[in-house]
């Protein structure tokens, strides 16, 4: 396993959209994954997308069933690989919350999301994962996946005053040196 160097916002391969994975359980999918959740383990990530990595392909990790040290007020997440996700939103209804990313070190906002989603995809080894999910949780994974189309969380804020940088938004918080 390796911790790899997360790709940082202005870099053009972050906003390129990945293409399928179409062979699963494969040693080079393995070894992917590893490195992404060493990567994202070695920077408290919430969360982490293969093009994060410069790797391009629908491969997303968030989740780590305890709470994250980062965003010590929201419940934990399971978990998760999560490959060719496919997000469905349950109803109208949106949610505001602080955002952060590995690849826009330093900063927050806070940015609309749905409140409800249903996801689905598949794991490394190809078995469906069906999901639904409300909160931060929904929050995480539309934030994950949004990467796999070359969005950032930026491009999602509507209110340009909630933007700004974690040492001043969140005096206390011990954010990630790295991040
Ligand atoms: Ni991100």
């Amino acid at each position: 396993m390796t911790i790899r160097e997360i790709l940082k916002m202005g870099e053009a391969r972050l906003l390129r959209t990945a293409p399928a994975v179409t062979e699963f359980d494969t040693p080079e999918l393995h070894a992917l994954v590893a490195d992404m959740l060493e990567t994202m383990a070695a920077v408290n990530g919430a969360g982490l997308a293969a093009p994060q990595i410069g790797v391009n392909l629908q491969v997303v990790i968030f989740g780590s069933g305890e709470v994250n040290p980062r965003y010590p007020h929201e419940p934990p997440i399971p978990a998760t690989i999560l490959l060719n996700p496919v997000i469905t939103p349950l109803d109208e209804e949106e949610q505001v919350g602080w955002e952060g990313c590995l690849s826009v070190p330093g900063m927050r906002a806070m940015v609309p999301r749905w409140q409800r989603i249903r996801y689905t995809g598949v794991d490394v080894h190809g078995r469906s994962i069906d999901r639904r999910a409300e909160g931060f949780h929904s929050r995480v994974v539309q934030h994950e996946c949004d990467h796999l189309i070359g969005k950032l969380y930026p491009m999602r804020v509507r209110d340009f005053s909630q933007f700004g940088f974690t040492s001043v938004l969140f005096p206390g918080l011990d954010d990630n040196t790295d991040d």
